[in-house]
């Protein structure tokens, strides 16, 4: 027997893809913003799409600067991926007010990486569709790096763990890691 999940709650049957935390920057003001909405959109050239609610900071300075960068946080940093995630960058600057520092990018010239996240991916804004209330923000990849140990082919998932958000206030990690090869 199957129950019928309202269509609001519809995107929560697919959530969970690693939680990330997007910075972006423009003039003298920059933002941090959590996000659980994002997927791979194209392999070549390298796309990958993220969804910001139009009401956000975030949103704004991305559409300014037109470039914005994926930070993948590792689970001990919850703490401030949530704050990042209930606190507007119209009020705060949360680089200042979470245990997170801005640091230079490797190609990106305005937007800082967020140092203590476990991998970057620098974005050049390549389109934004307007999509109900959310801006689908398309970004190429410029340029990415993550932790030597951590990443190879792809995630060591049994030293770097990721946070994954099921919706409202549950999140889980990684746990044992599956070999099919
Ligand atoms: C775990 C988590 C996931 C979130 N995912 C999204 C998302 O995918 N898209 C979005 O627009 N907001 C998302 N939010 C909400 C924003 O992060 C939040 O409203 C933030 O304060 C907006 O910041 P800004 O106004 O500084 O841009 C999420 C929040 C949390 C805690």
């Amino acid at each position: 027997m199957k129950i019928e999940v309202p269509k609001s709650k519809a995107s929560r049957l697919v959530n969970p893809g690693e939680v990330i935390l997007v910075s972006s920057a423009y003039k003298d003001k920059s933002n941090i913003i959590t996000l659980a909405w994002h997927m791979p959109i194209s392999k070549d050239p390298a796309l990958l799409g993220i969804a910001v609610a139009k009401s956000h900071f975030s949103y704004e300075l991305i559409k300014e600067s037109e470039e914005f960068i994926i930070n993948i946080p590792g689970f001990d940093i919850l703490k401030e991926v949530i704050f990042c995630g209930s606190t507007t960058g119209r009020k705060a600057d949360k680089f200042k007010e979470s245990n997170l520092s801005a640091a230079k990018a490797e190609r990106l010239i305005k937007t800082p990486v967020i140092k203590e996240c476990l991998g970057h991916i620098e974005c050049s804004l390549s389109d934004v569709k307007d999509i109900g209330d959310h801006g689908l923000f398309i970004g190429e990849v410029i340029y990415a790096a993550a932790e030597k140990d951590l990443f190879g082919e792809a995630w060591h998932i049994d030293k770097a763990k990721l946070i994954f958000h099921f919706g409202g206030a549950l999140f889980t990690t990684n746990a044992e890691k599956i070999d099919i090869s």
